[in-house]
């Protein structure tokens, strides 16, 4: 039997899995990433910690048929390297050849949220549809467009890159980490949320949030639930923007389905109800009949799931 394994390379820990060939999750370890000591450690961390899970599965290194990881940032898929990543503060790093020598394997690598994307249509909320949109919501906004069970790059590969969508009208629009202005992700991201709520209380509006140190998203969440007005108005234009981005995807590319994973939308029904809401408003009747807005299901283990995955399916639809 063969087997697949794939790294998610996140922020804080780096998770890898051993999959089989049908996207069953057989395996996992974890380990901290170690992102202030540099590319170098972090890329040998990874190799650790995929020899690692090899030895402590019931597989040997040579039933391993290849490898895949799913990285936050800007790719140049074709060669192989990190072209951006603003999240680990990383330019121009060659992580396919690097963890290639390191490991003796095939190595493919793509985006965090592409990998997430693909493992969600391989075996999770998008299996047997051929035409998903995924969003994953954390401390930024990700994007992957599968289309017909493959990844689509488009030219350069920052087709997908949904966080990035201009979407904030111009006298609202504040700078987004990827350093242009009314991204949807200075509104739909963990970070967002965070900061409207921080403005919102150095206003001095009336929140249950201004006893919170150090608000979460989940903070937020969890005082809208209470009815704090404050914490809905900020959730609703986290979903505001949400759906009207989906409305407009919806007439590029016309998917069935859209997936939203990520931390964030772990704030459930609250959430859900007011994203569905604003697409029902903004997208043509003929792109809702039959199309929904679910939850992802594979969860923390969609980027691994994707990875392995990238071995099996093709990465330019
Ligand atoms: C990056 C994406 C990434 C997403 C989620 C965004 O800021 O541009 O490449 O997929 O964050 O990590
Ligand atoms: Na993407
Ligand atoms: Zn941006």
């Amino acid at each position: 039997e063969q087997v697949y394994v794939g790294v998610d390379l996140g922020g804080t820990a780096i998770k890898v899995g051993l999959c089989d060939a049908q996207g069953k999750l057989l395996q996992t370890y974890e380990g901290p990433t170690g992102t202030e000591h540099g590319a170098d450690v972090v890329l040998e961390n990874i190799a650790q910690y995929v020899r690692k899970l090899v030895s402590e599965s019931p597989y040997t290194w040579d039933q391993v048929a290849g490898i895949g990881a799913g990285i936050a940032g800007f790719m140049n898929i074709p060669e192989g390297f990190i072209k951006l990543s603003p999240n680990l503060g990383w330019r121009n790093v060659p992580v396919k050849k690097i963890l290639e020598e390191k490991l003796g394997k095939n190595v493919k690598i793509d985006n965090d949220a592409n990998v997430a994307a693909l493992g969600e249509a391989w075996s999770g909320a998008g299996a047997g549809i051929p035409n998903v949109v995924c969003y994953t919501l954390g401390t930024g906004v990700g994007g992957g467009i599968i289309v017909h069970s493959s990844i689509y790059q488009g030219f350069n590969g920052m087709a997908g890159e949904l966080g990035h969508m201009t979407v904030v009208p111009d006298l609202e629009a504040i700078e987004c980490g990827c350093g242009k202005k009314g991204c949807l992700e200075t509104v739909s991201s963990a970070t967002g949320i965070i900061r409207m709520a921080k403005e919102a209380t150095e206003r001095g509006e009336h929140t249950s949030l201004a006893l919170v140190q150090n608000i979460t998203a989940k903070d937020v969440f969890d005082a809208a639930k209470t009815g704090d007005e404050v914490a809905l108005r900020i959730i609703n234009r986290a979903a505001l923007y949400l759906g009207k981005s989906m409305a407009t995807i919806s007439v590029v590319l016309n998917p069935q389905r859209f997936i939203i994973g990520g931390g964030v939308s772990k704030a459930g029904e609250i959430l859900f109800d007011a994203i569905r809401k604003y697409y029902r408003e903004f997208a043509q009747e003929t792109a809702q009949e039959g199309v929904d807005i679910v939850p992802a299901v594979l969860g923390n283990d969609a980027g691994v799931v994707g990875a392995a995955g990238l071995n099996l399916f093709s990465q330019n639809a």
